[in-house]
């Protein structure tokens, strides 16, 4: 398979047989990473990494990644360059692809990491924006089949704001990929119509089920993978938190929702997750509305069927195949 030159964008244009190579890809990578034995042979080769939100697992994924492949970085944070401010996204693509042999773009729009990808001439990723977020759903489906064996016929329920980044990745890469997805929550915050009438077109041909429903109770009967994330992302204004967690708490991830789900089901989280209310965020909500935690339990984010950390691991491996495979023939 030659995926030499493309952008990863959103996924919707990869293939299941595209997808399930960069899976495979990424486990091949993950035994030779623990073997020891090295892959380095991007040497002399040269990625940007453009951040215009914060982030730990997507960077370090990168970085990591990148340098194990034999490569070099350059880290743009979100005030360090003139990226959207002082030159427009199209001269910065331009300028870029003329010293890097690739880009990671996270940012706000999704049409500026379309921009840059037009404009680059050299393999654009997406490490997030408040549409998609391909590169972490590419880690969610290799620890899927690490616990599964497969991905076909999974059921996986998404619970929470399905409007955005998390819910919109996963719903693509389910109906690729022939799994049952089931958007888990109240109406309001179903993904939008028109991705959902896009996904039911791969879910013919794939043999996928796409579920929109309020119901608790029917929505994770019997689930495999149970995924949520938090409930205000990035960017989004201080003013929605008080709704969100009114809103939302009739869907946070409880023990009672595991137990519902199938006998092997494993939780998922993105993460950042507020699980707990330690950080400094978290403590001024957790006094602010009286609450212990968001959008999952502690007891649940620390269980047996949690594989979060697992998933935060496989970010690197499957980034690693995604730059591999886009930069060269592997
Ligand atoms: N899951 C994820 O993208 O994490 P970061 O925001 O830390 O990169
Ligand atoms: N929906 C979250 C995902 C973080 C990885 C956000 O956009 O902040």
């Amino acid at each position: 398979m030659n995926l030499k030159g493309r952008n990863f964008l959103t996924l919707k244009d990869y293939t299941p047989e595209e997808i399930s190579y960069l899976l495979d890809l990424a486990e091949e990578l993950k035994k030779r990473k623990k073997n020891g034995v090295p892959v380095d042979h991007y040497k002399g080769k040269n990625v940007a990494l453009i951040f215009e939100k914060t982030s730990t697992r997507t960077r370090c994924a990168f970085e990591v990644a990148a340098h194990d492949l034999g490569m070099g970085t350059t880290y743009l944070e979100p005030s360090g360059s003139q990226i959207g401010k002082k030159e427009s996204i199209e001269d910065t693509a331009r300028v870029l692809g003329r010293m890097y042999d690739g880009i990671e773009y996270r940012g706000f729009g999704q049409a500026i990491v379309e921009d840059l990808a037009e404009n680059a001439g050299v393999p654009v990723w997406n490490g997030l924006t408040n549409e998609y977020h391909p590169t972490q759903v590419m880690a969610d489906m290799l620890t899927i089949r690490e616990n599964f064996g497969r991905l076909k016929d999974v059921k996986l329920v998404y619970m929470g704001d399905a409007r955005f980044n998390m819910g919109n990745s996963l719903m693509i890469a389910c109906a690729k990929m022939g799994m049952h997805f089931v958007a888990c929550t109240t109406e309001k915050y179903f993904p939008n119509k028109e991705l959902v009438e896009i996904c039911e077109g791969y879910a013919e041909k794939s043999g996928a089920t796409i579920t929109l429903t309020e119901d608790v109770k029917a929505g994770t009967k019997d689930a495999d993978v149970i995924y949520t994330d938090v409930w205000v992302s990035m960017g989004e204004p201080d003013e929605v938190w008080e709704k969100r967690i009114k809103e939302l708490s009739p869907y946070k991830v409880t023990k009672e929702i595991m137990a519902n789900a199938g006998k092997k089901a494993i939780f998922l989280h993105c993460l950042p997750a507020f699980h707990d209310l330690k950080t400094k965020i978290g403590k001024e909500m957790g006094e602010r509305f009286g609450i212990e935690d968001m959008e999952v339990t502690d007891e649940v984010f620390e269980s047996e069927q949690s594989k979060v950390f697992d998933e935060a691991e496989n970010r690197m491996h499957t980034i690693k195949a995604v730059m591999a495979a886009t930069l060269g023939e592997f």
